[in-house]
């Protein structure tokens, strides 16, 4: 039998090109692979401040640019987590045998805790729960994620085997697939990691094609090419050109920067040609998938069906090894 993929991508809205090459780009790789399911992790979104009323919005504007990005609802399961309640019934289960420490030591429910002005709910800290049940109700054996979800990818093992030796061996453990672009930095700041949170940091997969070149053009580099190690901005640059750009313009630049007669100027308006090349296609294609949204709808729809088909069985399956044996209409 094919092993299992599963990925999910939370509808935070400004989906940028850091999500592009950490997930969904390699998604469209691994669908020819493997059997394979990509989530709109819509239950994700809610654990921090979110606007409801937008909430469908970007759930439909997500799935769009996952498909205009080149996921083809044939081969892979493109569906939403909300319509398959039974994530979130195996969250509860595996929420019973998941110590609350582990889950308090999560760098990213640290990080996000700090920014809640609301007040922190249980939800944040609860999380990994939720994308652990994401993962293990399809018994996935590989899941691509960014470096920044390996500790909750760690986490979901280790429940994983705590259910396997409590109960019964019904989950395989998941191994992480880590995706070659695995840290894109912020343009403003190259120490840190482009993020939406971040004004200034990123790309969007919306942007127009002057915003992409301006973007970039105003990205933060260094005086100049010294020959040896290169500062974090101009790396961030060449790896933004491996993934959009081709290898022979790589090479070239990366020549110039060791001979030091690289010029800034060139090397970014030949990014910025790179990307603006491969994500105009993609927002043409998203803009005429949202056009028909009740044909995206019957997709989601249609994923959802076969997505919880699967969910379904193990559930049960679950529900059998912890004891409860009620039969279920
Ligand atoms: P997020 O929207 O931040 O929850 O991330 C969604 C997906 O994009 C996850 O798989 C992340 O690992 C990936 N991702 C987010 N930011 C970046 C980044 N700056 N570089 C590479 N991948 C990223
Ligand atoms: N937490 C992931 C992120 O923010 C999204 C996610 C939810 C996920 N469930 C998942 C990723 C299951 C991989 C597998 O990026």
């Amino acid at each position: 039998m094919a092993q299992r993929v599963f990925s999910g991508i939370q509808p935070t809205g400004n989906i940028h090109i850091g999500n592009y090459l950490g997930a969904i780009k390699n998604w469209v790789e691994l669908q020819h692979k493997y059997d394979s399911l990509f989530c709109v992790v819509d239950y994700h979104a809610i654990t921090v401040e979110y606007e409801s009323d937008l909430m469908h919005k970007r759930v439909l504007e997500l799935a769009a640019t996952i498909m205009a990005a080149g996921v083809d609802p044939n081969k892979a399961i493109l569906f939403v987590q909300s319509s398959v309640p039974e994530h979130t019934e195996l969250t509860w289960l595996l929420t019973c045998i998941t110590s609350i420490g582990s889950l308090e030591r999560m760098t990213q429910f640290k990080e996000k805790s700090k920014r809640q002005k609301g007040g922190v709910f249980a939800g944040l800290m609860n999380y990994p729960v939720l994308m652990a049940a994401d993962i293990l109700i399809y018994k996935a054996d590989l899941v691509p994620v960014g470096d920044d979800q390996i500790q909750h990818l760690e986490l979901t093992r280790e429940i994983c085997r705590r259910f396997n030796s409590m109960f019964k061996e019904v989950f395989p453990e998941p191994q992480p697939i880590l995706t070659k672009a695995a840290r894109i930095m912020a343009l403003n700041d190259p120490t840190s990691k482009m993020s939406k949170s971040i004004e200034g940091s990123y790309i969007s997969m919306d942007d127009d094609d002057q915003t992409i070149r301006q973007k970039i053009r105003r990205a933060v580099t260094d005086p100049g090419p010294q020959g040896g190690e290169m500062g974090p901005g101009v790396k961030n640059l060449f790896t933004l050109l491996e993934a959009f750009g081709d290898a022979a313009d790589v090479k070239q630049l990366a020549e110039d920067y060791k001979k030091q007669s690289l010029r800034y100027s060139d090397l970014k308006a030949t990014v910025g040609e790179a990307i603006v090349e491969k994500l105009a296609p993609i927002r043409h294609r998203q803009a005429e998938i949202l056009a028909k949204p009740d044909t995206l709808t019957d997709i989601l729809v249609e994923g959802g069906k076969k997505a919880q088909k699967i969910a379904s069985e193990t559930l049960a399956e679950v529900r059998d090894a912890m004891g409860f044996k009620m039969p279920q209409k």
